[in-house]
């Protein structure tokens, strides 16, 4: 018998809608959620602050292992995310941190030094965890490994609305050129490449809203799951 808690992977691509569906499944079932983009954002963002060369594999892993990161999931399934004792939510949302992320998320010594802070995420009842590795690198035993897909035009047009909500500077062009390169390098890079697990379930959403991205995903989750209070639709 697995001891462990339960995990249900969420990986895809920039703008996809991830972050939507995880903070959906985290309140609906009352799990912790697992942000793991954050991590790689804040690892970014404290590596500019300390004026380190993002290419500067050591220095930044060492970065990377000794983050002071705190996150506070609210009521509303909404978290704060603090570095050092301050709140970044918003300075590690823009797209350059986006951008200074993906270039550390590729570097192997960082992927190794905040491995065991992802593992640790999961604790009773469950995991909802975010990500691009999720269900092939961090939780390999998943009990549910979801894949969402969505064409580089929407994931830019959501991307571009979700910063503009949240009154972040967006130039949509330039979004386009900042997520086709992110995507390439999030994609090529030796280590934890994004792309599907072998047994994940995947979804392309590019024609279909929010309400029913969810509802595939509870489906899948009462079909695969025992939980109580979730029923197959
Ligand atoms: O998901 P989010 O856009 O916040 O992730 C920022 C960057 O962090 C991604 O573009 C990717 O390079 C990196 N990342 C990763 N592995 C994860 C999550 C994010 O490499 N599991």
């Amino acid at each position: 018998m697995n001891a462990r808690p339960p995990v249900i992977t969420v990986d895809g691509p920039s703008g996809v809608g991830k972050g939507t569906l995880c903070q959906w499944l985290a309140l609906r079932l009352g799990w912790h959620l697992l942000d793991s983009g954050a991590l790689y954002r804040l690892t970014a963002l404290a590596a500019l602050r300390r004026n380190l060369p993002l290419a500067d594999e050591d220095r930044v892993a060492t970065v990377a292992a000794g983050l002071d990161a705190e996150f506070v999931a609210g009521a509303d399934g909404a978290m704060r995310i603090l570095l050092d004792g301050t709140e970044v939510g918003d300075a590690i949302r823009d797209e350059r941190c986006g951008a200074a992320a993906s270039r550390v998320a590729a570097l192997p010594a960082v992927r190794v030094a905040l491995l065991q802070r992802q593992r640790d995420f999961r604790r009773p009842p469950g995991l909802i965890a975010d990500g691009r590795d999720m269900g092939t690198v961090v939780f390999p035993d998943a009990e549910l490994k979801l894949f969402l897909t969505a064409s580089a035009e929407e994931r830019t047009r959501r991307r571009y609305k979700q910063l503009s909500e949240k009154g972040l500077d967006a130039n949509l062009k330039n979004l386009a050129e900042e997520i086709a390169a992110r995507d390439a390098r999030d994609a090529r890079r030796t280590v934890a490449p994004l792309r599907p697990a072998p047994d994940a379930e995947t979804l392309d959403t590019t024609r279909i809203g929010v309400a029913e991205v969810c509802d595939w995903a509870l489906a899948l989750i009462a079909r695969r799951l025992a939980l109580p209070g979730i029923d197959q639709a």
